[in-house]
């Protein structure tokens, strides 16, 4: 059943009340689809204060890693929330989960992933109602199969969506059962973001993310590491390396063979690669395993925390990373997002480059 909330000049307050007391007599999970800039986390917030006035129990779980209002960028979040909230800076994460990236293209799995995941912390908790925030990508055919996957994973109740136009139309149908569609016209009062902005919301996200670090050297023998090739295959021996130099022509710091192939770290910078595919060998720059934004999970696989890996010594398997997490590490999730220390954004590396 398609409902629609159209508000009227002076009708929008009794438009989200009504919003809030439908969502309330049917509560559950609850996508928030927009385009960028159309007041998304505004609404999630807002829905979320208001549930809880109607005497419903709700999480917020923040999936915008590129504009996060939760967790710091790069990862999913979730967070139960009481009535008096003022703003998200008043919110903390009780659970989250690594993506490494500020936008799902390319890791679109991990993505849904931790989409699926924050929610069923949710649930575990609880609560009656999840509202989900949204990336804001709605467009072309990566925003229409990244929120066809989202929400046939998450199986909402209701989708609210936020429209200039008729923007999300095409992306509303893709719920495989009934479900309450309720759309909101865009606020006049939205103020749009331009890159600069952008990219200053991220980088005070990552400093406060990691405020309190420090540098800790992990031992990778004994911590998981986890979507990198590294430490997936056997290492080659400094005879079979040698060999490998001189057939591909480069220098090689390190290799390992797997059941996909070889997999080379090239001290300097990797080549075009004839030899990529009638080889079977993938070759990466030893440099993507510095200045990096990782995750650190606790010894449950949970994410404690972020980090950048400063160095990482593949033959003795000792990784430096700048942190403050201080507990237990159980496992090394390596992002794609190049980092510094000081939290400013370096670049992005394609998931296959580490
Ligand atoms: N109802 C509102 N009244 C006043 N200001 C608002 C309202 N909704 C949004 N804004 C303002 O507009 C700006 C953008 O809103 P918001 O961050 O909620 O949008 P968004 O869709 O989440 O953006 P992004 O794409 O960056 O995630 C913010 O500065 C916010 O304070
Ligand atoms: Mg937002």
């Amino acid at each position: 059943m398609d409902r629609t909330l159209r508000a009227g000049e002076n009708a929008r307050v009794t438009d989200l009340e009504r919003l809030v007391q439908e969502l309330a007599e049917r509560p559950g999970v609850v996508v928030v689809l927009g385009a960028t800039d159309t007041g998304k986390s505004t609404l999630v917030l807002e829905l979320a204060r208001r549930l809880h006035g109607s005497g419903v129990n709700p999480a917020v779980v923040d999936t915008d890693t590129g504009q996060s209002d939760l967790g710091p960028p790069g990862v999913i979040a979730m967070a139960r929330t009481g009535g008096q909230v003022a703003g998200w800076s008043e919110v903390r994460p009780e659970a989250q989960f690594f993506v490494g990236a500020t936008s799902p293209p390319g890791l679109e799995a991990f993505f849904l992933a931790g989409c699926w995941r924050m929610v069923e912390a949710a649930h575990r908790l609880g609560v009656q109602a999840v509202v989900v925030n949204t990336t804001g990508l709605v467009h072309g055919s990566r925003g229409r199969y990244l929120n066809q996957a989202l929400l046939e994973g998450l199986r909402p109740r209701h989708l609210v969506a936020i429209q200039r136009a008729q923007e999300l139309e095409h992306l509303l149908s893709a719920c495989p059962y009934p479900v309450g569609i309720w759309r909101l016209t865009v606020r006049p009062e939205v103020q749009i973001k331009d890159r600069e902005k952008r990219r200053a919301a991220r980088e005070a996200g990552y400093r406060r993310a990691l405020r309190g670090a420090t540098l800790r050297v992990l031992d990778l023998t004994q911590v998981k590491c986890l979507r990198t090739r590294y430490r997936t295959g056997v290492p080659l021996d400094p005879a079979a390396r040698d060999e490998l130099e001189v057939q591909l022509g480069v220098s090689i710091a390190y290799a390992e063979q797997a059941a996909d192939g070889t997999w080379a770290v090239l001290p300097g910078e990797v080549p075009y690669r004839p030899w990529a595919d009638t080889e079977r060998v993938h070759a990466v720059a030893l440099e993507n395993f510095s200045q990096l934004q990782v995750g650190l999970l606790d010894d449950g696989g949970e994410l404690a925390g972020i980090g950048v890996l400063e160095s990482l010594d593949l033959s003795t398997g000792t990784a430096t990373v700048f942190t403050p997490v201080g507990q237990e590490v159980g496992g090394l999730v390596f992002g794609t997002t190049r980092l510094s220390r000081e939290g400013r954004e370096l670049g992005r590396l394609r998931p296959d480059d580490v």
